[in-house]
This record gives C-alpha cells, sequence and structure tokens, in this order.
C-alpha cells in the first residue's frame, strides 16, 4: 500500500481548500469554482482546423489493453475499450492505442499489430467505435468525431514474444537504461530505420483504407521514435545533430504525405524528461542519475533547477520542424512510464514495478499542463491536446474547463478516467453532477496487470474487470 503523505483529492470539498493546498506545497495550477451552464462550456465549443470540425475538446488518449490477438487483431476487450471510447462523449480519439508497424516493434505480444491481415479487424473496431458513439448521442453525431490510429515502434521497450522477455531494439548506447537490460540491447542500424520509415508510411496507408482521418506517428515514452530524438551520441544518419535525430519522423511525415495525401499527420511527443528514477531504500523514487551531467534526454528537466522553459527547448525545435512539415495536431505528454512513472501518469498508488511518488502528483499534473501552455503560446497555429489529467478526479473538470477557456491547451486528454469513467466527458457536458463512485483514484491497476502480464482494465472500479478471471490473478498477485 502507498505512503500516503499527500491529501487525497476527494478531501478538498471547495476550490478553495485545493487552491490552499496548492499554494502551500507551491504548485502552480489554477481551477475554476463552478462550471458554468453546459452551453456556455468552452469544453463543449467545437474547433476548425482546416477542413476538419471537432465538436468539443475533450479528446481520449491512447491506452493499450494488452488484449490483443497473437496475430495482432483486436479481441473482444479491445473492442469493449473502444465502444467506451465511442460512448465516452469526447469528439477527438487520438489514435486508440499505440499499434505497431511491424512484429518486432510490439511492446508485448498482445499489443495490435497493423498489416495487411488485420487491416480488416483494425478497420472494424472503428466502426465499433462509431456505432457507439452514434448509439449513444444520434444518428448523424460521428459528422464532428475525429479519430486517429497511433502508429508505433516500441525501440528499447519491445517485448513482440513473451511479455517476460525483452526484445530491445535500442537508438543507442545509453549508460544508465542499458542496466536494466540485463540480456542486453540491439542496436537498431541506419539501414533497418530507412525499412522502418516505408513500413510506417505503408501502415499509415493501410490506416486510411481503413477509414482513420488522420495517424499519430509516435514519438514519445522512451519508445524508438522518441529515443531517436536524444540519439546525439548515435553516429551516422539517424544521430548527432538535430537534423540526423529528426530524419525518422521527418522522413516519416513525408512519406506520409506523398503516399497518403489526405490522411492528417498528429505526433504525440513527450515533450520533456527527467533522469531516470528508480525505487530508494523507503521505496520512494528518486533519480537515478545526475541531472547537472545527464545528456541523454530530449528535453531536460532539472528538478532542483525547475526550468521549464529551458527543459522545452528541444521541443520547440521538434515543433517548429513539424509545422513546417505540415502537422498540425500535437499530443503533449512527457517521460516514459518505464523510468519515470510519476512524470507521465501522476499517481498516489504505484505500479508494482514503480515507486512511491517522489512529489505531490498534482505537481506532476501541473509540469504537464505548464509545458502545453507554453508550448502553445510558442506555436499558436498548432492544436494542442494536454495529458496528465487523471489525477485531478473530481476537479478535473474545474481545471479542464479554465485551461481551455484560457487558451492554455485546445484539447483536454483523459487517460486513465476513461477507462474508470467512459461517459465523465457526456456527464460534464451535459451538466450531470460527477458520479463519485466511478471517478480514477489512481489505484495504477491499469499498469500492474500488463506489467504482471495479466490484460489491462479498471480493476478496481469497473465490475467487468473485478469479475474477469485476471482480476483475481492481480488480487492473488498484489497480496503476496
Ligand atoms: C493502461 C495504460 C495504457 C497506455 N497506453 C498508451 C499508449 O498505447 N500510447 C500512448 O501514447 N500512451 C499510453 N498511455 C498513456 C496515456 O495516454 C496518458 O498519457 C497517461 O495515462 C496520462 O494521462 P491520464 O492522467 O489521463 O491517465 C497509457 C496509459 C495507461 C494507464
Amino acid at each position: 500500500m502507498a505512503d500516503v503523505r499527500y491529501p487525497r483529492l476527494a478531501s478538498f470539498k471547495t476550490a478553495d481548500a485545493l487552491r490552499r493546498h496548492l499554494r502551500q506545497s507551491g504548485i502552480a495550477l489554477e481551477l475554476d469554482d463552478a462550471l458554468p451552464a453546459a452551453e456556455r462550456l468552452a469544453l463543449a465549443q467545437p474547433i476548425d482546423v482546416g477542413p476538419v470540425r471537432v465538436g468539443n475538446r475533450f479528446c481520449i488518449l491512447p491506452m493499450e489493453g494488452w488484449d490483443g490477438t497473437s496475430g495482432g487483431a483486436p479481441s473482444e476487450l479491445t473492442r469493449r475499450r473502444w465502444r467506451h471510447f465511442g460512448i465516452s462523449g469526447a469528439k477527438l480519439i487520438w489514435g486508440g492505442e499505440a499499434v505497431a508497424v511491424r512484429q518486432d516493434g510490439r511492446a508485448n505480444p498482445n499489443q495490435l499489430l497493423l498489416t495487411r491481415d488485420t487491416q480488416g479487424e483494425i478497420a472494424a473496431l472503428r466502426d465499433v467505435l462509431v456505432a457507439a458513439h452514434r448509439g449513444r448521442f444520434g444518428s448523424n453525431a460521428d459528422g464532428d468525431l475525429f479519430i486517429g490510429l497511433q502508429l508505433t515502434h516500441s525501440g528499447r521497450f519491445a517485448r513482440p514474444h513473451a511479455t517476460d522477455r525483452p526484445e530491445p531494439l535500442a537508438a543507442y548506447a545509453h549508460p544508465w537504461l542499458d542496466r536494466r537490460f540485463p540480456g542486453g540491447l540491439q542496436m537498431v542500424p541506419d539501414e533497418d530505420l530507412d525499412r522502418l520509415v516505408d513500413q510506417f508510411v505503408e501502415a499509415a496507408r493501410l490506416a486510411w483504407d481503413a477509414g482513420f482521418a488522420f495517424v499519430d506517428v509516435k514519438a514519445c515514452h522512451g519508445y524508438l521514435g522518441h529515443e531517436l530524438l536524444s540519439a546525439r551520441d548515435r553516429e551516422g544518419r539517424y544521430g548527432g545533430s538535430l537534423e540526423n535525430r529528426t530524419r525518422f519522423l521527418r522522413s516519416i511525415v513525408a512519406g506520409i504525405r506523398d503516399a497518403s495525401p489526405r490522411l492528417a499527420i498528429g505526433v504525440r511527443l513527450s515533450v520533456f524528461d527527467t533522469v531516470p528514477f528508480r525505487k530508494n531504500a523507503r521505496g520512494v523514487g528518486e533519480g537515478e542519475a545526475p541531472a547537472s551531467s545527464y545528456r541523454w534526454a530530449f528535453g531536460l528537466f532539472d528538478s532542483d533547477k525547475g526550468s521549464m522553459d529551458e527543459a522545452l527547448a528541444d521541443a520547440r525545435q521538434v515543433l517548429g520542424i513539424l509545422e513546417r512539415l505540415g502537422v498540425r495536431w500535437i499530443c503533449v505528454t512527457a517521460g516514459s512510464p518505464y523510468y519515470n512513472p510519476h512524470v507521465q501518469r501522476p499517481a498516489l498508488f504505484p505500479p508494482v514495478d514503480g515507486y512511491l511518488p517522489p512529489e505531490d502528483p498534482l505537481a506532476g499534473v501541473a509540469r504537464q499542463i505548464d509545458a502545453t501552455a507554453r508550448l502553445k503560446a510558442a506555436c499558436p497555429s498548432l492544436v494542442f491536446v494536454g495529458s496528465g489529467y487523471s489525477y485531478l478526479q473530481e476537479w478535473l473538470p474545474h481545471v479542464a474547463e479554465r485551461n481551455v477557456r484560457e487558451g492554455l491547451t485546445d484539447f483536454v486528454g483523459l487517460g486513465r478516467m476513461v477507462l474508470a469513467y467512459p461517459d465523465l466527458p457526456a456527464d460534464v457536458l451535459s451538466g450531470v453532477p460527477l458520479k463519485r463512485k466511478a471517478i480514477c483514484r489512481t489505484f495504477s491497476d491499469c499498469t500492474t496487470g500488463p506489467r504482471l502480464g495479466l490484460v489491462s482494465g479498471c480493476y478496481p472500479l469497473d465490475p467487468f474487470y473485478e469479475a474477469h478471471p485476471d482480476g483475481a490473478r492481480l488480487r492473488a498477485c498484489k497480496a503476496t
């Protein structure tokens, strides 16, 4: 059980009480006292981006479920999750979940894999989402629903054949992270990256033919597209200078533009990072490497210096490049669930391979909001989705509404919250009070499950997963 040193969000009965706590803790996070009538919500306003209209400002973030078939097709569990995305009320579906573009890039043996063989079933997955959306909101409700597919290669964190067998394909030798792979790592050669560019472009074409309106070229969370951005020590055409480090991303974007000109392109980017964290003797997370001499991050945030502006210098450059290539859609995230989960998905209770929070999780929420706001100000014509809001719990709508109204972000992305409470956006948008029993309390079982080789889902709050055989397995593992 976590060392609950930080007050639970449910204990703040008023916005002022939460504000007092934030002030005392030195956390810069603002929120509205109350929400206006549903029709006046900033969150309810549509946005027009070129020819695309998206009906409101809620976005479902990508979340894989470790529940596809061994061949990479969706299962009934996958369809259930996408059905929930459809009834959520959110009008932007950022990728659904990470889908590998080839077998050795799967993060787990049950990750979806987009090939000619699975294309039909992945197209049908999208249809399930659209049908659920129409079923709940009306037969024409999908006119302003914008659905993309997230394309990935898991690189260093690939486990394509067995959950307990890493098969890392790394961008460069990393003096700290390599220690976590006692079985060794393979470095991905330039020629293979050239091939992989073509495979991303081909997967994007399959996604377009399957009916997706955009693809996300994933560049976050320590996976290959993200790791290459910090490949300063790599020799050859994909390492060293910024031009080389962005070659992979640039080539994929340019290739997709050529091959599928009507397909929109998004990039989910870890816009800042930290040194890797590990558990200390008290079980609390601590930085494993000194930040002062750490040169393996894309956008190092040094919590001692606290300079977000400096940390975002790398991201500003990459966003400038993407903007020049015609990319408009950016989903902001940070760090990696593998080596700094408190940065990426702030939680009170750690996953099985994590650590007790080294800071009030609200500080992690505020940091992602701050980073998004700074990048929106620097690149106003890009469309931004912010992440990391689930920890806000009952206060999520109050922070989300303010952030959209004040232009700190264009969309508010929801991850863990929709696993627990799929139709929270619909409730907020129709002025219905939140169902408190459905609110995600960040128990991290959605991450612990997969770390133990089980399917992902909300075990504590979704009765379906509580009753699922993996629910019993999870409880048994946690009890030992
Ligand atoms: C179970 C689980 C699976 C996830 N899978 C993905 C994924 O496939 N692709 C991705 O970009 N992010 C993934 N994420 C990260 C989320 O999209 C999101 O950034 C993170 O949970 C923080 O947002 P939240 O506070 O709303 O949960 C996953 C998160 C969870 C909890």
